[in-house]
């Protein structure tokens, strides 16, 4: 289980090894399509391993898996994109002073409880996870601050946190998806009863739905 592995970040000699190994098989001509190394320590768990795996890149990519279900997996995703759309708005509105589309913009990464209770029940198979989501809330609420104060130098001061915070975790975490319920720990929200969707969680609503909330 996941339990056993490591949650440090690989080392950047470790990535860039992989990278070369990764190039060379790419440019040998004669190479035999790509064979996960044997023993690999980012091999997947072979457990729940299906008659006829598809192929994925998890042995190559030596990150922290999070394991989520098909439809957090998703959602997941559909926030990240959501967060990117903020930082853009973010840097657009910069550029013309104009503060309240900052605040307006930053408030819709800042922390809240709803933002928490998300970053806590994605992250419940994976230690670690969830609080560094929420880091990340609590870094865009500088952008806020200084945004409300007018402060440009400080706006971009926060942001440069908060952007450090997303390219921190991606370097740390990667997102697997595993079948619904199974392996993972915690699926269920503590305390809320159940592996259901979160509320405010979008069920089956339309691509873009999280928007403007
Ligand atoms: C606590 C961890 C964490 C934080 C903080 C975080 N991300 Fe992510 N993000 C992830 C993971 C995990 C993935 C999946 C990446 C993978 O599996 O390769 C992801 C994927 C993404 C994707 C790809 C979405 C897709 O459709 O595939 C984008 C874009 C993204 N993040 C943007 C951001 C931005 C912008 C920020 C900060 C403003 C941010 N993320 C902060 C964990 C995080």
């Amino acid at each position: 289980m996941m339990a056993s592995r490591s949650h440090r970040p690989p080392s950047l000699t470790t990535s860039l090894l992989l990278a070369a190994a990764a190039l060379a098989a790419c440019k040998g001509a004669s190479a035999p399509a790509a064979a996960p190394p044997v023993g690999s320590a980012a091999a997947p768990p072979t457990a729940a391993t299906p008659a006829a795996p598809a192929p994925t890149d998890d042995a190559y990519d030596t990150r922290t898996p999070v394991p989520m279900p098909p439809m957090m997996a998703a959602h997941h995703k559909q926030q990240m994109r959501d967060h990117l759309l903020a930082i853009q708005e973010i840097t657009a509105a910069l550029a013309t002073d104009d503060f309240a589309a900052v605040e307006a913009s930053a408030g819709r990464i800042a922390w809240s409880e709803e933002q928490a209770m998300m970053c806590q029940h994605m992250g419940a198979g994976t230690p670690g996870f969830g609080d560094l989501g929420e880091a990340f809330h609590h870094t865009a609420d500088g952008i806020v601050t200084a945004a409300r104060d007018r402060d440009r130098a400080g706006v971009l001061t926060a942001l440069g946190a908060t952007l450090q915070t997303c390219t921190g975790c991606h370097e740390t975490y990667r997102q697997v998806v595993v079948a619904d319920g199974g392996g993972m720990p915690g699926a269920g929200m503590p305390g809320a009863g159940g592996p259901g969707p979160m509320p405010g969680m979008h069920g089956g609503g339309a691509p873009g739905a999280m928007h403007g909330r």
